[in-house]
């Protein structure tokens, strides 16, 4: 039968956790795949903020939630992405981005690092980056709410990210947070899931 992939894993985390009409972040939204399942997940109710500093993927995750219909009318469209707050930013801006009345409200906030597929793959999640993002995000999340982080080792920098991004969970209190990884344990290479629950 296999295990879950790290990215259903992911969801499945997020989905025992996050509800109709909560506040949601995806902080690296690439192709949209996150996006879309957050979207679904809290409905018209909810909010969705997804952040990316490529336009390119801010573009492809709203055409994935219009369906792949670039045509659509500006009225479906608002009404379809009436959650959605696309942000062309930095996620280690998330607490500037993110309105002041979601702040501690925060149910999830899904990473997926590394590169846009079919892109520049010069353009990647830093070290740096990424460990301000977390720690805005842990800011934001409410009691109960989690954190995802799918890391990849196996491109160049990607093994130091995820290093530094490990050391920071398990350096994390204890009365804060919670964290665990989901990790194949013959393969260093494979990519590996740090999920944090935010105590
Ligand atoms: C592996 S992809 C994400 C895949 C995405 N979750 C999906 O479902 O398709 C990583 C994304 O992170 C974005 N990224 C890199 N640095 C970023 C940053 N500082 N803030 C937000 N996004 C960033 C890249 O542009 C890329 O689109």
């Amino acid at each position: 039968m296999g295990f879950l992939s790290v990215l259903s894993m992911a969801h499945k985390l997020v989905k025992e956790r996050a509800a109709i009409g909560d506040t949601v972040i995806d902080a690296t939204c690439g192709n949209g795949i996150d996006t879309q399942f957050l979207c679904e997940l809290v409905g018209p109710r909810g909010t969705v903020y997804a952040f990316d500093i490529q336009a390119e993927a801010l573009e492809r995750t709203r055409l994935r939630l219009l369906g792949g219909r670039e045509a659509e009318s500006d009225e479906v469209m608002a009404d379809r992405m009436a959650k959605l707050q696309l942000v062309h930013a930095s996620h280690a801006e998330m607490d500037k981005q993110v309105a002041a009345d979601a702040h501690g409200k925060v149910a999830a906030v899904m990473f997926n690092l590394g590169y846009l597929p079919g892109a520049d793959q010069s353009v990647i999640t830093t070290t740096e980056g990424t460990i301000a993002a977390l720690a805005a995000a842990i800011a934001l999340l409410r009691k109960g709410g989690i954190l995802t982080v799918v890391l990849y080792p196996g491109h160049p920098g990607g093994a130091e990210e995820a290093d530094a991004v490990t050391r920071f969970a398990s350096e994390l209190p204890q009365q804060l947070a919670q964290a665990v990884l989901y990790r194949m344990a013959q393969k260093a290479e494979a990519p590996y899931l740090l999920a944090i629950e935010k105590r």
